[in-house]
């Protein structure tokens, strides 16, 4: 699949446009997208970035970081995602960058997603749904989303089985099992638990373009 990711980011190249600030999403496939906007670095006003692991390679390519709050909105944001249904809802967070790529989606007029084939499904919710939790609540958002949704909330845990720490020195819990039928009205429940930073489904703002990494690239 790596070669259909770096089609899917090079055809996202073309939605960039001089003197942009581009939102960057994480995770494999952006970091094609990254190096292919490193060939433009200097056409380019910079990026505001979702994670510290695209941070570092967009400073690698020369690319300057912003900080949201000094940009204002932002043209376009180019993420990849979990899964992608045809209404061009996402879940997304399985980097653990979910919240910061939630911000910067919410701040940008045009959202590209890029996947590959593997990525598209017709019901979201076979890819567990990442839930980026303030550390004390872990225990009680677990409970809350067995009850409320059925799904069985893991805690992620890092290759020395010790919990994930996300870039905002939070947790993440797994919702294994759910078949989500109405992914709006899943997204705004999961918000309102206490505890709840923010949820993988990306479904309220969903991608405005999907770019599905094929020869040729297929865009929906
Ligand atoms: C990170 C994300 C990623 O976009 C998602 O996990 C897809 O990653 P990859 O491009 O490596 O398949 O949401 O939090």
């Amino acid at each position: 699949m790596t070669e259909a990711k770096r089609l899917a980011a090079e055809k996202a190249i073309e939605y960039v446009e001089d003197g942009m600030i581009v939102g960057v999403g994480t995770g494999s496939t952006v970091a094609y997208f990254i190096d292919a906007l490193g060939r433009m670095a200097d056409r380019i006003r910079g990026a505001v970035s979702s994670s510290e692991q695209s941070t570092e390679r967009l400073r690698r390519h020369g690319i300057e970081v912003l900080d949201l709050n000094s940009t204002g909105p932002l043209a376009l944001y180019v993420d990849g995602a979990d899964e992608c249904d045809p209404h061009k809802r996402l879940i997304k967070g399985g980097g653990a960058a979910l919240t910061r790529e939630k911000i910067i989606a919410e701040a940008s007029e045009r959202f590209v997603c890029i996947v590959d084939p593997s990525k598209c499904v017709d019901v979201l919710g076979r890819f567990p749904l990442p839930v980026e939790v303030i550390p004390m609540a872990r225990s009680l958002v677990a409970r809350r989303i067995l009850e409320r949704t059925g799904g069985q909330p893991v805690w992620r845990m890092d290759a020395s089985e010790r919990g994930v720490v996300t870039d905002n020195g939070n947790a993440i819990l797994d919702v294994h099992g759910l078949e989500i039928t109405d992914p709006v009205a899943l997204e705004s429940e999961l918000n309102q638990i206490p505890g709840v930073v923010s949820v993988g489904l990306f479904a309220r703002r969903p991608a405005d373009i999907v770019i599905i990494g094929s020869e040729p690239p297929r865009v929906l």
